[in-house]
């Protein structure tokens, strides 16, 4: 049987984060254990509501330090694993590649390569659960979905990172037996994003009246998900999903970048009492990324059809909750440009 420990990597980020409450919460006869190097996008305040739970730990470790690792899975035994620590910036894979090989690909060689060496050929009740994005496929035309079966065709470095991980984590099912679920989801906001991704970064600009950079034409596609349906597709994968499967997750919801920040304007204006238009009179188009995908759309009927599964918030709904939650928590917001977040691991732990 085993002990009754869940490893979460990378919880004090985003979605990391959201995905330890709801385990915390919902699993209350498991352990939940979220391990977390706190790069500059792991965030402890992120989740300081269920800091003091019975069922919970932080452990402060770095996925690339294999012993450290290897000392905590034999100290904890941990019987699944939900991995999302990772570089997870686009913008920085271009400026920065080599981090994003060491933490995506090697840092995740790495905990499978603990798993393996606690779990040893005795799988049956183990699961090494993998996050992945859409990006992996590359990029779709005006038309179609990526779908399980899309070959993979990264453009950028941190799809390229992703995608080895993934191809790491279905060889290790296939050469060792090791028991994995990959699912790849579509682009999440809501609250707790880091303000370098498009949502929270266009919120802080328009409340600072700082310019909205708008790469190239704004003609870019994404689907969006609400970051609380993708935890709830994990908790329901690591529940139910088929071992040495993978899933596609998304929002069933396209919007091309410069709609979604018209929307977006409209709903900052009337929120902060501001004349209609004037969060809209920000927006700048500057140079285009380089290696731009045009569109990413995911066909979610696996999920769906085998687990019923789908987005239970809409985006107008989940895009109205979220800003509400950056106006007020303005305070997090300010932690996090000003860098004093980083001093709360050093307050409340040591
Ligand atoms: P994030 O950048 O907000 O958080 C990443 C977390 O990983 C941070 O807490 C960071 O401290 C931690 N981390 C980074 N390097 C580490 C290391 N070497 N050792 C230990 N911890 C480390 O990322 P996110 O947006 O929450 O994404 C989480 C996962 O989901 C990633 O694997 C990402 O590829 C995937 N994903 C993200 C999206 C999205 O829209 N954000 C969509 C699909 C998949
Ligand atoms: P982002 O949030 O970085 O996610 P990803 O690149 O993983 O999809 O970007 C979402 C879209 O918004 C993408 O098409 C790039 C675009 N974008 C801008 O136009 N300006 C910006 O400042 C940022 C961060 C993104």
């Amino acid at each position: 049987m085993g002990t009754r420990n869940i490893l979460i990597t990378g919880g004090a980020g985003f979605i990391g984060s959201h995905v330890v409450r709801l385990f915390v919460e919902k699993f209350r006869d498991w352990h939940i254990y979220n391990l977390d190097s706190l790069t500059y996008a792991g965030n402890l305040e992120n989740l300081k509501d269920i800091e003091s739970e019975g069922n919970y730990t932080f452990l402060k470790a770095d996925i690339n330090d294999f012993s450290q690792i290897e000392k905590l899975f034999k100290k904890y035994n941990f019987q699944k694993i939900i991995h999302l620590a990772a570089e997870s910036h686009v913008d920085r894979s271009i400026a920065n590649p080599d981090a994003f090989v060491r933490t995506n690909i090697l840092g995740t060689v790495n905990l499978l390569n603990a798993a393996r060496g606690i779990w040893g050929s005795n799988v049956e009740n183990n699961l090494f659960y993998h996050i992945s994005t859409d990006e992996v496929y590359g990029t779709l035309g005006e038309t179609g979905l990526f779908t399980e079966t899309t070959p993979y065709a990264p453009n950028s470095p941190y799809s390229a990172s992703k995608a080895g991980s993934d191809h790491f984590v279905r060889a290790f099912g296939e050469t060792y037996n090791l028991p994995y679920i990959i699912s790849n989801c579509s682009n999440n906001y809501g609250p707790n994003q880091f303000p370098e991704k498009l949502i929270p970064l266009f919120i802080n600009n328009i409340i600072e009246k700082k310019p909205l950079p708008v790469y190239g034409d704004g003609k870019y596609t994404r689907d969006w998900l609400f970051v609380k349906d993708h935890a709830l597709a994990i908790k329901l994968l690591l529940e139910k999903g088929q071992n040495k499967s993978t899933y596609n997750i998304g929002g069933f919801n396209e919007w091309q970048n410069i709609d979604l920040i018209q929307l977006l304007c409209k709903i900052m204006d009337a929120k902060l009492n501001r004349e209609e238009g004037s969060s809209a009179s920000l927006i700048t188009c500057i140079k285009d990324r380089p290696g731009h995908d045009k569109r990413y759309a995911i066909d979610a009927s696996k999920i769906n059809k085998e687990l019923g599964w789908s987005p239970t918030v809409t985006f107008e709904e989940g895009l109205e909750q979220t800003v509400e939650w950056y106006l007020s928590n303005q305070k997090w917001m300010k932690n996090v440009t000003s860098g004093e977040y980083e001093n709360y691991y050093n307050k409340q732990y040591s």
